[in-house]
């Protein structure tokens, strides 16, 4: 059995003890062994929850998680700078391996977090920092790892795409459309952080660094959100055959890297132009591969907790040294095969 320890029971801390509790038969043989919800830090421990959490689980005191032998991975999910930032350092000093759904602590402390994760040999895994549900992180690593990547096009924050939609197609006003976004649990604590690009920011800043081998400082990337569009801009684009999205962009280039986030013009008809609501897309150019372009919800409680659960998944299978890639034979139902010979 291994045990996690999760800091933080919010929108996607819920999402990810939904689905470790729902898909529990299916998680086990993935990884070959139980995986345990040993401790959650959440700040009050009498407050009422949308999940059932066994008795003795929720702590108010970080030591039980970050300082507990017992625990083998430590998934944050506190979101922000600090006291996050701190906390995986101390998780890592502990010898625990890392899930992470906190884009600004990967971006701006990247380096720092794998320098000393390489001294204690242990792992750290970030997919859900990026486009929530959208696998992105992995396929950088791994399956596109032979090419050079020459340019990425992202849509890479859901609470942005969702009010340009909404201002879009339902003349919502900019307020209303963020208010809602609040409500439905997309928005950042302080909604300032997506409206005004640096969200998105942080998350090319990642996929930079991971593409072009080489760590970017977000301090180097141009940004400008969406807080001056206004309806009649999107009427006029409309007219012009065109949509206004945030897009984050990242261009390779002999004289070296651009990266910036800003509203653009894209034509009706592209692809990135039909991405609406709070689905996020990257759309990516390999020079061996050619285009590639995945899309998913962005953000929210299941898409989150879905790339949050696969690292605690990958990272498990590791420690277990379960590396069997198929279902093994004895999981095979022989009669959910169908012949398709009759
Ligand atoms: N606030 C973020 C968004 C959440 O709207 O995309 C996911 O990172």
């Amino acid at each position: 059995m291994l045990k996690i320890g999760i800091l933080g029971l919010g929108t996607v801390g819920s999402g990810v003890v939904k689905i470790m509790q729902q898909n529990s038969v299916n998680i086990h043989n993935k990884v070959g062994t139980d995986l345990k919800i040993e401790k959650i830090l959440v700040n009050n421990i009498n407050k009422e929850r949308i999940v059932d959490i066994e008795p003795g689980v929720l702590t108010e005191n970080e030591s039980d998680i970050l300082d507990n032998p017992a625990i083998d991975i430590v998934v944050e999910l506190i979101g922000g700078e600090e006291p996050a930032y701190k906390y995986i350092m101390r998780a890592i000093e502990n010898g625990k391996h890392i899930v992470t759904a906190n884009k600004l602590v990967i971006a701006k402390h990247g380096k720092e977090i794998f320098k000393k994760a390489e001294e204690k040999n242990v792992q750290v895994s970030y997919e859900a920092s990026v486009a929530g549900g959208l696998p992105i992180i992995r396929p950088l690593q791994n399956s596109l790892a032979a090419n050079r990547i020459e340019k990425i096009y992202g849509i890479l924050n859901g609470t942005t795409n969702y009010i340009l939609t909404k201002m879009s197609e339902d003349n919502q006003s900019f307020e209303e459309a963020l208010l809602k976004a609040q409500e439905m649990g997309y928005a950042e604590s302080d909604p300032t952080s997506d409206v005004d690009g640096y969200d998105a920011a942080y998350k090319i800043t990642i996929l930079s660094s991971l593409a072009y081998q080489r760590f970017v400082d977000v301090e180097n990337v141009y940004v400008e959100g969406i807080r001056n569009i206004a309806i009649d801009d999107i009427k006029f684009a409309k007219e012009m055959g065109y949509v206004i999205k945030l897009l984050a962009i990242a261009k390779n280039s002999d004289e070296g890297l651009d990266i910036r986030v800003h509203p653009a013009f894209v034509p009706e008809n592209h692809t990135l132009a039909m991405i609406n609501n709070t689905y996020n897309c990257v759309y990516l150019h390999g020079d061996a591969v050619g285009e590639v372009m995945s899309s998913a919800e962005g953000a929210g409680q299941m898409p989150t907790g879905s790339a949050v659960v696969a690292d605690i998944i990958y990272i498990s299978k590791n420690i277990n040294y379960n590396k069997q890639e198929y279902p093994k034979i004895d999981s095979c139902q022989k009669n959910n095969i169908i012949d398709t010979k009759e």
